[in-house]
């Protein structure tokens, strides 16, 4: 049985992979920002009160966590949906805090956890793909997940040395509270089927995996 670690796990496509890793058995510690009362009635461990944007709150998250973990994922984010001169700088900030720097602080703190054969998967976007950017606007949101993707292929590089291993995630467009309202919202991809494409990309992360932006669906992203 592993430990699985999922970061965001209140609601979303994070509480559907919380789920998918109970349903496989696995023993999943599930980080969430509010108090975790939706995993009362769980199996998941609960790890409450982890905003990553905040460093003393991350690090008591590690503290809290029980033993090895054996894969972390990281799904906690932002949404944002500027158009051009639509700029709230402030706001843009808090974006990168969430989006960029939160999956750092969250691995850097759980570093020494990460026993070797450890996987992190982290949930970007494909509208970080700086490539697969044919439509422009949502600045902050593009700009913070590019950062992600930097940060994952960076990790990727210096983790090898201690056998673990980070891959880059896309989960699609998943009915969730964060594209509510959007066109076609009735017909997006389920967040259980998301989570199940994203935990199966994950079962491939190894060793010989090379650096990757993987699609849920499987498909290789470009940066
Ligand atoms: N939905 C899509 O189509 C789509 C497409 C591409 C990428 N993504 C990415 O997938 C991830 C999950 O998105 P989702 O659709 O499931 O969104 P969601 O339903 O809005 O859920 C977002 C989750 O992130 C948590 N979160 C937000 N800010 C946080 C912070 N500062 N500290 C800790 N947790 C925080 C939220 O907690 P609270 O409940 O406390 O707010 C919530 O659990 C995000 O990274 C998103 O960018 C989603």
């Amino acid at each position: 049985m592993s430990h699985v670690v999922v970061v965001g796990a209140d609601r979303g496509i994070a509480a559907a992979l919380v789920r998918e890793y109970l349903a496989r058995g696995e023993t999943v510690s599930a980080v969430c920002r509010d108090d975790g009362a939706v995993w009362t009635d769980s199996a998941a461990r609960v790890v409450p009160h982890t905003d990553v944007t905040d460093n003393a709150a991350v690090r008591r998250m590690a503290d809290a966590l029980d033993g090895p973990v054996d894969l972390l994922v990281h799904v906690a984010g932002v949404g944002a949906f500027e158009r051009f001169g639509d700029f709230d700088y402030d706001a843009m900030l808090a974006h990168y805090d969430v989006n960029a720097l939160g999956p750092l602080r969250v691995v850097a703190a759980l570093a020494d956890r990460l026993a070797a054969g450890a996987r992190v998967g982290i949930v970007t976007s494909r509208m970080g793909s700086i490539a697969d950017n044919g439509s422009g606007g949502m600045y902050s949101y593009r700009m913070s997940k590019a950062a992600a993707n930097m940060l994952g292929v960076t990790l990727y590089r210096d983790l090898r040395e201690r056998e673990v291993y980070v891959m880059l995630l896309h989960p699609g467009t998943v009915a969730t509270a964060m594209t509510a309202g959007a066109p076609g919202w009735d017909s997006f991809t389920q967040p259980e089927q998301s989570a199940a494409g994203l935990a199966r990309q994950l079962d491939r992360l190894g060793p010989d995996t090379p650096v990757e932006f993987r699609h849920q669906d499987g498909t290789l992203l470009p940066w």
